[in-house]
């Protein structure tokens, strides 16, 4: 090894639970050697289960070789082989565990099943230096509001329908301008806010009856007042959601991870709640917000650390693997 201590260990993490293929490398003493990261962008319309398997088992090879010439380690000097177990899709899911079985058994390491929501956390700790926040996922796929308690990080509230980002994504698309970002640049010229239906139960969130709700005005009023009215509508009650989450917990870190973490209006709402709260805002970096190998390789060193690893036969994926079914046992030992 020439990048690191003997006593260092070093897992690689492969991310394999939607349109990501990512592989990353990283070491016990908190630092990410390599984050190597494709994605399948799909011709027209949504992601199509099989189709993003066969792209992932497409650049597999070509990005585990990327990643180790990037960390400038070998295979050999590998401590475990971490992959995203679950929540995903199941064909996509198989191809990352497939390929993480396969080196486990190749080097004779330990297999540890990791789960992706977790790690979209784990990594943003690490990232921040934020210790115990109260989480907001939000992304393409989920929308999740969470926070550690005894031993599990714990869902306080969560979507009943689409994820906020999808919700976003699917009207930027049907109104012609393109998926998130674009009905966010879209607001910033807006003037006038239009009400949506706005649906929030305690600390859950509903999207589908303001996604089409929009959706009905397309054309009928004007396009930049209506992502205005739809984006605002969307990050509100999400920071009504977390406002909530924040006082039933007492915590003062707020942590926000997830592809739509990167959004700077939520951002700055969240920030405006935050200070009544005396609470510290979070961003995971961009590099890290979205998918990414390096974030299952973390997490894998955590449960490495923690004793969380699996045999073969444990190893089958989770398509609906959630949170609260992940123990998060490292956090018990100050990680
Ligand atoms: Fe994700």
């Amino acid at each position: 090894m020439t990048t690191s201590s003997r006593d260092e260990k070093l897992v690689l993490g492969i991310e394999s639970t939607a349109h990501t293929f990512g592989v990353g490398i990283a070491s016990s003493a908190g630092r990410i050697l390599a984050n190597v990261n494709y994605v399948y962008a799909p011709k027209a319309g949504g992601i199509h289960p099989r189709e993003a398997a066969q792209h992932h088992g497409r650049v597999a090879a070509r990005a585990l070789k990327e990643t180790f010439e990037k960390a400038g380690v070998r295979p050999k000097d590998i401590d475990g082989v971490a992959f995203s177990m679950g929540p995903g899709m199941g064909p996509c899911l198989r191809v990352g565990a497939t390929v993480a079985r396969a080196i486990a058994l190749k080097l004779g390491k330990p297999l540890i099943g990791v789960n992706h929501s977790v790690a979209h956390i784990e990594i943003g700790r690490l990232m921040t230096g934020c210790r115990d926040p109260v989480i907001l996922y939000v992304a393409g796929g989920n929308t999740m509001i969470a926070g550690y308690i005894d031993g599990r990080y714990r869902v306080f509230g969560e979507t009943l329908d689409i994820a906020a980002g999808n919700c976003l994504d699917v009207f930027g698309i049907k109104a012609g301008i393109g998926p998130m970002p674009a009905p966010e640049e879209y607001a910033r010229r807006g003037e006038k806010f239009h009400p949506l239906p706005y649906r929030v139960k305690g600390m859950d969130v509903s999207f589908s009856g303001l996604l089409t709700a929009a959706l009905k005005l397309i054309g009928s009023i004007k396009l930049e007042d209506l992502c205005l009215s739809i984006t605002e509508t969307v990050y509100s009650m999400l920071t009504e959601t977390l406002e909530r989450a924040l006082a039933y917990t007492e915590k003062k870190e707020i942590l926000l991870v997830g592809g739509l973490a990167r959004s700077r209006r939520l951002r700055e709402m969240i920030e405006e709640m935050a200070r009544l709260h005396g609470a510290r805002v979070y961003c995971a970096p961009p590099e890290y917000a979205g998918d990414n190998g390096a974030m299952i390789a973390w997490t894998g060193v955590l449960q490495l650390i923690a004793g969380q690893t699996l045999s073969i036969e444990e190893s089958r994926v989770k398509p609906r693997f959630r949170m609260d079914e992940a123990e998060a046992r490292w956090r018990e030992l100050g990680l």
